[in-house]
């Protein structure tokens, strides 16, 4: 990686598409995968969404300061493309911690990242038969207000850091680079390790909101494929999708 006054050089093996104003960067990343017009590598960034999306439907706030923005990754032959969430939740709090050495990061499952406890950073991935557009949305100047999303949030700004939308999608592809790389090399198992270094409050009372209701419980851990693992009291809980929330924090 080349290096030029102090700062990492933007990484090989990824092109960058700006834009000031999209509805949505994963929008326009899958558009161009079904045109044929993108492949692995390339990101999108908009300075501003006025349509960004979140999970399960969710609009995510896109103010201009914050990043948002979508890479197409591929998943490595014979592993689980769901993996990628792992990818990108490693990514996203390695290049925060980069840009933002003094903040207390963490991980909340499957791939928020958390910042004093509230949510700092989302991923949403959306694949199609082409590939997948992992889309990552990184509070840098502004959160949303605690009565607008169903978890606190926060942003950098809010702790002190300043980084710009450049620094930060450097640092972001030099990290996602990397894991992507370790996923291909070694398999998910280093993944979950380092994943699980970071968890928020395990241990702790985690609840766990699904398409079937809720799963309160003892946070106990990751199972190999990366679903949350919940000891309840009616007994041991595998949950493979679904929002996650603290009760002790409240
Ligand atoms: C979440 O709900 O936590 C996921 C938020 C993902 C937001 C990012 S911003 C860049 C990309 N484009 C979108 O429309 N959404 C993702």
């Amino acid at each position: 990686m080349a290096q030029s006054a102090g700062r990492p050089a933007f990484p090989d093996g990824f092109t960058l598409h700006r834009f000031s104003i999209l509805d949505s960067t994963n929008a326009e990343a899958l558009r161009r995968l079904s045109a044929g017009t993108a492949s692995p590598g390339d990101i999108f960034v908009a300075d501003m969404q006025d349509a960004g999306r979140g999970r399960s439907g969710r609009t995510w706030n896109s103010p201009s300061g914050n990043l948002h923005c979508t890479a197409i990754l591929r998943p490595h032959a014979g592993r689980p493309p769901a993996q990628l969430a792992f990818v990108a939740a490693l990514g996203t709090l390695d290049a925060l911690r980069d840009v933002a050495p003094s903040a207390d990061f963490a991980l909340k499952w499957p791939n928020d990242t958390l910042c004093s406890g509230r949510k700092v950073s989302g991923v949403l991935i959306e694949g199609s038969d082409t590939g997948y557009a992992v889309g990552i949305g990184i509070n840098l100047v502004a959160a949303p207000p605690d009565e607008e999303v169903r978890f606190p949030a926060i942003s950098l700004r809010d702790v002190g850091a300043t980084v710009s939308p450049d620094e930060m999608t450097t640092a972001l592809c030099i990290r996602l680079d990397r894991w992507h790389r370790v996923w291909g090399r070694d398999g998910f198992e280093p993944l979950r390790r380092a994943w699980l270094e970071s968890a928020h409050r395990i241990g702790d009372t985690i609840a766990a909101s699904t398409g079937k209701g809720t799963v309160e419980g003892r946070f106990v851990g990751l199972d190999p494929e990366g679903a949350l693992i919940i000891d309840a009291e009616g007994g041991r809980s595998v949950v493979s999708a679904g929002d996650v929330f603290f009760p002790g924090d409240a």
